[in-house]
């Protein structure tokens, strides 16, 4: 299991944006939705194996959490809009509280930030992706690894200090400091790579 938790501080938690300029009206939510296309779209198919949450600091309704889960989630496409309805529609439903709440198959919301999703995570490692960090291929990543990324502002203070105080190990995927969902890609690579049999590289029998 990948769980992936995106951090948006400016991200909008309501459901009053325009499709046509989800940069321009949302709060940098396009960032978030980008990160979801990434850790959850495959070629022809989505990643089963892989949860994604949002954590939406911007605007009235905020702070929400929305919660997708590759395994059951259905009708998810990876362009944008596509990506953008199916959050605006999980957005206009009212909550009920700080336990997730289904929306529909795959998608559920909760009122809060990341105290609600370090509840609903449990115990598991934790890694904080940071420029600058250690780098991913320095030791394997756990079982049931939990990433955090920040959005095009990084992380702010206080959930980057909470992180580290619960043991988030920091760690980078390569010395440039690039986009969240090119990191979401990254990370998935490495992940897929591990979990794949090692090819044996070509040898020449001695003569
Ligand atoms: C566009 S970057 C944010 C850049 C921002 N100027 C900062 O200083 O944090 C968005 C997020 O991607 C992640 N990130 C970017 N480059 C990374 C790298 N080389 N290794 C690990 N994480 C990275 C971090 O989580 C960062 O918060």
């Amino acid at each position: 299991m990948r769980r992936f938790v995106v951090i948006g501080q400016t991200a909008t938690a309501s459901p009053e944006f325009s499709l046509n300029d989800i940069a321009g009206t949302a709060g940098r939510l396009d960032v978030l939705l980008r990160c979801l296309r990434a850790a959850l779209c495959v070629s022809h198919g989505l990643r089963d194996d892989t949860t994604v949450y949002l954590v939406l600091l911007g605007g009235e309704r905020a702070p929400r959490v929305l919660r997708i889960e590759g395994a059951i989630v259905r009708f998810v496409r990876p362009d944008e809009r596509s990506l953008g309805t199916l959050v605006q529609k999980a957005l206009a439903v009212e909550s009920a509280g700080p336990a997730f709440t289904p929306l529909r198959r795959g998608v559920c919301v909760a009122e809060g930030a990341l105290e609600v999703v370090l509840a609903d995570l449990g115990p598991a490692p934790l890694y904080l992706l940071e420029e600058g960090a250690r780098d991913v291929r320095a030791a394997p990543l756990e079982e049931g690894a939990v990433f955090f990324l920040g959005d095009h502002r990084g992380f702010d203070a206080a959930s980057r200090a909470r992180l580290l105080a619960l043991g988030a190990r920091a760690i980078s995927v390569g010395p440039v400091s690039v986009h969240a969902d090119d990191v979401v890609t990254l990370l998935a690579n490495e992940l897929d790579r591990a979990a794949s049999p090692a090819e044996k590289p070509q040898t020449q029998e001695p003569r």
